[in-house]
């Protein structure tokens, strides 16, 4: 998978690319993750790229032209097609399901936002998915991209060392996970369920999904009517 982020600040992004898994499908070829500027499409001598909103308000507005400009340009440098998502407050709120559609695309481009946001036409005439990583507001995309990259780029098949392990995370199935223990089996008077230690492989499978039904209840109520495991 290719994935290019096009960002006023892609040094916000550079320690999160090269660390942990996001790091390693890179090293072993799974993904291939490029920043471009915007700012390297600005037309003017001082570099703009945002300006006032007409009608006044506070803040500033990201540009059309380098924001045009910069997506023309990754799409130039490959074959194909890439999905186009737009980081925004306002979008369709990022879910396991969606992380699990764009994990199977070839190439995506994610546009950051930045300051009080992008000019309407930018959103109207990029022609992009926009997600919302939740509803709260962030001074710039940037941060919400390395959410939505991990997301995606974790469910690339072969980049966890255990693809099964993201099978039983939180929200695959529509449930929250079961609880996890590790050694000691007792730590400051804390025992681990005797059924986790019996070696009884059912055993366990029946208890973790009896948890994770339990859990999902108590916690999140809303994901179990969604199950259709309640009424
Ligand atoms: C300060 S926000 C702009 C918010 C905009 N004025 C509004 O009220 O909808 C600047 C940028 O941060 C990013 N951003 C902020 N919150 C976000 C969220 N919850 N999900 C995704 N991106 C977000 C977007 O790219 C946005 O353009």
């Amino acid at each position: 998978m290719t994935i290019d982020v096009l960002t006023l600040f892609p040094e916000m992004l550079q320690p999160f690319l090269t660390a942990s898994i996001v790091g390693r499908a890179q090293q072993a070829g799974a993904a291939t993750i490029r920043c471009t500027n915007f700012r390297d499409f600005a037309e003017d001598r001082h570099h703009s790229v945002d300006d006032r909103p007409f009608g006044g308000g506070p803040g500033m507005v990201l540009m059309c032209e380098p924001v045009f400009k910069a997506v023309d340009y990754v799409e130039s440098q490959q074959e194909g097609r890439p999905t186009k998502i737009l980081l925004t407050p306002q979008g369709e709120r990022l879910t396991q399901p969606i992380a699990a559609e764009l994990s199977r695309e070839p190439w995506l481009v994610i546009v950051c936002g930045h300051y009080e946001g992008f000019d309407e036409r930018i959103r109207t005439g990029i022609g992009a998915r926009e997600i919302s990583i939740g509803d709260f507001v962030l001074s710039g995309g940037e941060s919400a991209a390395t959410v939505l990259i991990d997301a995606i780029v974790r469910l690339i098949p072969g980049v966890l060392g255990d693809d099964s392990s993201a099978e039983c995370d939180s929200f695959s199935n529509g449930l929250l996970e079961y609880p996890q223990y590790t050694r000691p089996r007792d730590f400051r008077g804390m025992e681990v369920p005797e059924v986790l230690l019996s070696g009884n492989h059912e055993a366990i499978a029946k208890w973790r999904e009896e948890q994770s039904i339990l859990r999902t209840a108590d916690r999140r109520p809303d994901l179990l009517n969604r199950t259709g495991l309640i009424e």
